[in-house]
């Protein structure tokens, strides 16, 4: 079986966060879900995360069948390094497993990689396969050190490399496959004998090719896989690949993204062909977005479902659904549980909360529609506002189809205003308005003739 050891008990001190690293989000999605995901896509189908500083927030935080939670002890003084980590991973390893071991803070690894490092470490028969990469500025990195044939001899940390070994640019990714009797038997072999009194994992490499197993190094040109985070600039970095990565797969399927690097589209989010999404968007969560829609100016879609050919300019969008050829903006907000019918308008400034409208509807210019079910083709004018809340308690108002709601309008919830309905401008309603009857609730207009005149308003000007 293929298990995956998956280290997240580190402190991420430079991160300087009150929260676990592990859960700090690129793209909207929490850096060990990342590596979970795509280990699991690999085949690996028992993760165990080694878990320490925040242990409670991330245990809560992230579950899954397929996830099982080791704690590594973190109180001062307590043992210390990856190679101590994995050994609190040993007991869900049989010797016949594969082991991936894996970090929790470099999320960008892939699930073909993985799968081709098992490959690899199966096809040449070795103990224990550590996944590298060249890179120009290896800096921090643990070096691969080669014999003069080639073959692997160690790995060697930054912080206890010589001169020369330093000038080596291929780096250890902190990735490797193992198999599972020889990563017993070399954990058993390491010590805290180095520069950070810690138990290396890398050290296993050492310690097997001294006892004369076969030991290999996979090596990738994709150096951004194995980018690791260990700052808030690492993490803007990683953020950084990830959109890239999940626009470059919406242009792959047919959306134009305008300007991809200013557009932010987390990973669950699905777009339909030939839909355009012009620079500031920000689609979120949940979110699925039909064929030919244009979205521009700063919009943000959370979690909610857009038809096909709807247009939405500079529109906050919150779970809510709307229905085909819709025309949404500019600064209109769709607030929860919301539903628009086909081709119904939602002009500036109009805010609509829990409300659905039927087909063809309109709500063109500065009104609030809440708590609201209102029919096909209603037109609600200018400024209308939905009067839903006495100070305690929420009101449903009903409108039928093919009503007509005059500007500047009140209707006080709870109140129906019946198909064929007119609700003359201005108006406040209260009560009921039946099927086909026109409503005028205001006063009558009164216009005194002479009155400027009489005042003697024009001589004193
Ligand atoms: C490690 C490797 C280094 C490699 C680099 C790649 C070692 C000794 N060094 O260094 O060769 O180039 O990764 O990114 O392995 N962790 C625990 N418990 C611990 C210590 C660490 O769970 O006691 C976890 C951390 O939370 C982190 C991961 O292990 O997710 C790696 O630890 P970190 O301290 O970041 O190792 P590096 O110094 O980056
Ligand atoms: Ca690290």
């Amino acid at each position: 079986m293929n298990i995956g050891i998956i280290l997240a008990a580190g402190e991420g001190t430079r991160m300087k966060s009150r929260h676990p690293k592990v859960l700090h989000k690129i793209s909207g999605k929490p850096l060990l879900s990342y590596v979970l995901d795509e280990a699991e896509k690999a085949g690996i189908r028992r993760n165990v995360v080694i878990v320490g500083h925040g242990k409670e927030a991330v245990m809560e935080s992230i579950t899954g069948e397929n996830i099982i939670y080791e704690e590594q002890p973190v109180h001062q003084g307590a043992p210390y390094g990856t190679g101590y980590a994995v050994m609190q991973g040993m007991g869900h390893v049989g010797d016949e497993d594969n082991v991936v071991v894996l970090c929790g803070d470099t999320p960008l690894i892939t699930a073909s990689t993985l799968t081709e490092l098992m490959k690899y470490h199966n096809s040449q028969n070795n103990k224990a396969t550590v996944l590298t990469t060249c890179l120009e500025d290896p800096t921090g990195y643990g070096r691969i050190v080669r014999k003069s044939e080639g073959s692997l001899q160690a790995i060697v940390e930054h912080k206890d490399a010589t001169e020369d070994q330093r000038k080596i640019g291929e780096i250890n990714s902190g990735i490797y496959c193992f198999s599972g009797k020889e990563l017993k038997l070399g954990l058993d072999g390491i010590n805290n004998d180095n520069s950070q009194n810690e138990y290396y994992l890398t050290d296993v490499i050492g310690v097997l090719v001294e006892g004369g197993y076969k030991v290999g190094a996979f090596m990738i040109e994709d150096a951004s896989q194995i980018h690791g985070i260990n700052s808030r600039v690492q993490l803007a970095q990683a953020d950084d690949i990830i959109r890239e990565r999940i626009n470059l797969g919406h242009m792959e399927n047919g959306v134009t993204l305008i300007n991809p690097k200013d557009t932010y589209i987390e990973s669950t989010v699905r777009i339909g062909r030939d839909t355009i999404v012009y620079p500031g968007a920000v689609l979120e969560g949940d979110t699925v977005i039909g064929e030919d829609c244009t979205i521009r100016g700063a919009t943000r879609i959370v979690d909610s479902i857009i038809g096909d050919e709807v247009s939405i300019e500079s529109t906050l969008i919150e779970n809510s659904k709307v229905g085909d050829g819709c025309k949404i903006g500019p600064y209109a907000h769709l607030r929860p549980d919301s539903e628009l019918g086909r081709n119904v308008k939602i002009g500036n400034f109009v805010e609509i909360k829990k409300a659905i409208l039927g087909d063809d509807s309109k709500a063109s210019h500065l009104s609030y529609v809440g708590d609201a079910q209102v029919g096909s083709g209603v037109n609600i004018g200018c400024g209308v506002v939905f009067v839903n809340y006495d100070g305690e308690r929420k009101f449903k108002s009903i409108i039928g189809d093919n009503a007509f709601i005059g500007s500047n309008s009140n209707l006080v919830a709870p109140v129906k205003v019946e198909s064929w309905g007119y609700v003359a401008a201005g108006s406040t309603i209260t009560d009921n308005v039946g099927e086909g009857e026109l409503s005028i609730a205001r006063a009558r207009q009164v216009n005194k003739a002479g009155w400027v005149e009489k005042k003697g308003l024009k001589k004193r000007k």
